[in-house]
């Protein structure tokens, strides 16, 4: 064995979300994107790379399954950090990958994000490869270039064909806003229908919303949500919060053929959000959902025990799991 190192990164969950891309082999989105970065003990992947003289190729396993290194987003980033390493260069060697998510994969809870995060950072730790790797990680699945940071990270969707300014940037570290707190609600676990990078796709070729949205309404909301964030302005940031998870599923359900992620279960969860915040007068909570039908529900501390128990109440006897973000250093190399 010439290396060894292990890394865990962790799930981000997009409160803009990005949807669409303008150059699918780069991944460069049609729209900037923003996210809050999980703590890194809840729900993560942790990557281990071995490089060796007697490994007679490349190889990847996925939560004990053995993945195709050949597949083209593999490649891309592999290429990508090997054309910048200083290590490992004089020696002929494969590397073996062993990667495990410690949550369900594929159930829409952002697993290609920490996943391919995680392999790029623990390849750049192999390699010894300095610098943007965002970028690179963005090749494997674009929403993973967020995960390189903790706290609020913005995407820039950049100007550039090579795709060089299209990388993540942190708009607030992790200690900015440690009362911001994130449940998920775990409604279905099983692989979506659409995937994401297809439903982009259709979506960006046929919904009559893609061109406002990208053109004016993400635009405005970035700014916006920025300074929400930079004030811990928790009623401005969850109110565009819903918004831009409204819209998505709304460009989703004017795509043709239609995309439809939600659920009864989570129509039930956003009318149950929305009728509690009216009542409260103030929002005291706010759902997002990514492309399928659990519910990420950002919520200040102080207001964690109060909505958990209207969760509880409404979903009696359901497990029901919950994860929080905390201030912590997101990305670990373990060895
Ligand atoms: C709805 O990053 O999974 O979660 O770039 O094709 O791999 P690819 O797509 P992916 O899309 C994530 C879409 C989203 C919104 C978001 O996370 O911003």
């Amino acid at each position: 064995v010439l290396a060894s190192v292990t890394c865990s990164a962790p799930v981000n969950i997009a409160v803009i979300k990005y949807w669409g891309k303008r150059d699918e082999k780069l991944i460069l989105p049609l729209n900037s994107s923003l996210s809050g970065t999980l703590h890194q003990d809840d729900l993560k992947t942790t990557t281990t790379i071995v490089a060796s003289e007697s490994f007679t190729e490349d190889a990847l396993w996925l939560n004990g399954k053995k993945e195709d290194i050949n597949a083209v987003r593999y490649q891309n980033v592999l290429n990508a950090i090997r054309s910048r390493a200083t290590k490992l260069t004089d020696k002929k060697h494969f590397v073996h990958i062993a990667s495990i998510n410690n949550f369900p994969t594929a159930a829409g809870l952002a697993s290609s994000a920490s996943g391919y995060c995680c392999l790029v950072f623990t390849l750049a730790q192999l390699y010894g490869v300095d610098g943007d790797i965002s970028a690179i990680a963005r090749m494997g699945s674009g929403s993973a270039c967020r995960s390189m940071f903790g706290g609020f990270v913005k995407w820039e969707m950049g100007q550039k064909e090579d795709g060089s300014d299209s990388v993540a940037i942190q708009v607030q570290p992790e200690q900015h806003w440690p009362e911001m707190n994130i449940i998920v609600l775990v409604v279905n676990d099983k692989k979506k229908e659409t995937s994401s990078t297809d439903g982009m796709q259709k979506s960006a070729a046929t919904s009559v919303m893609m061109k406002e949205r990208c053109a004016v309404t993400v635009p405005q909301r970035m700014k916006d949500i920025e300074e929400a964030i930079k004030n811990k302005d928790f009623e401005t940031f969850g109110d565009i919060t819903m918004k831009d998870s409204d819209d998505f599923h709304e460009v989703c359900a004017t795509t043709t053929p239609p995309i439809y992620y939600l659920n009864d279960t989570s129509r039930y969860i956003i009318n149950l959000i929305n009728r509690y915040n009216k009542a409260s007068g103030s929002i005291k909570c706010a759902y997002t959902f990514d492309a399928g039908p659990n519910a990420c529900v950002y919520l200040p501390k102080d207001n964690v025990v109060e909505v958990l128990s209207l969760f509880l109440k409404h979903f009696p006897g359901q497990d029901i799991s919950t994860y929080y973000r905390g201030p912590k250093e997101n990305i670990a190399a373990i060895e």
